[in-house]
């Protein structure tokens, strides 16, 4: 489990410099289909976070905005934006923060990543507080609706929407 993750990040740092080239648009999509449905809250964490093509519209729907990835050379470049976002070196599994911290929390295209996804969404889970709006996606190639819908509930969250959209699988769920 942590050699799967070292070498991921190992990977994202050599290939950090170019993200934003190979995917800011196909990750923008994605992004600007989970905007319209973010309340206007306090707290949000943009969880893997990469080199923070999402935090400046983030800021636009909370307070305080965290963006975490376990990659310092992803981080770097978010650094870069001007954004007011707080960014944070940390595993998605092991977060550094209390029990129902944040309101919203949104996760894009990381889940694929994980050695154990069910345990990456239930550590979410367990930052975000009751009532919290979650929305995660995970490549369809990957998993299937079926998976996401089951790692949501088995973290205790309530699927209100699953779809299938161009590479993704997208799933909202509320705590
Ligand atoms: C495909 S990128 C997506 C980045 C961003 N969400 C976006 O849509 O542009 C996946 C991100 O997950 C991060 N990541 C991978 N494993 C992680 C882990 N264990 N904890 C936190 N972030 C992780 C990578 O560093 C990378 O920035």
């Amino acid at each position: 489990m942590v050699a799967r993750k070292l070498e991921l990040r190992r990977c994202y740092g050599e290939t950090a410099w170019i993200y934003d080239q190979r995917y800011e648009e196909i990750q923008r999509g994605k992004y600007s289909l989970i905007f319209p449905i973010l309340p206007h809250v306090d707290r949000i964490l943009d969880l893997g976070c990469g080199s923070g093509l999402f935090l400046g519209a983030l800021a636009k729907r909370g307070r305080l905005i965290v963006g975490a990835d376990s990659s310092p050379e992803m981080l770097e470049i978010a650094k870069r934006r001007p954004t007011r976002a707080a960014l944070l070196l940390a595993d998605a599994d092991h977060l550094p923060f209390a029990d129902q911290s944040f309101d919203v929390i949104v996760s894009v295209t990381l889940l694929q990543n994980m050695p154990n996804p069910e345990i990456t969404v239930r550590e979410a889970a367990r930052v975000m507080k009751l009532g919290g709006i979650m929305a995660l996606t995970v490549l369809k190639r990957k998993h299937s609706p079926e998976e996401l819908e089951e790692w949501v509930r088995g973290a205790g969250l309530e699927p209100l929407e699953v779809v299938e959209e161009g590479e993704d699988v997208c799933c909202i769920a509320r705590r």
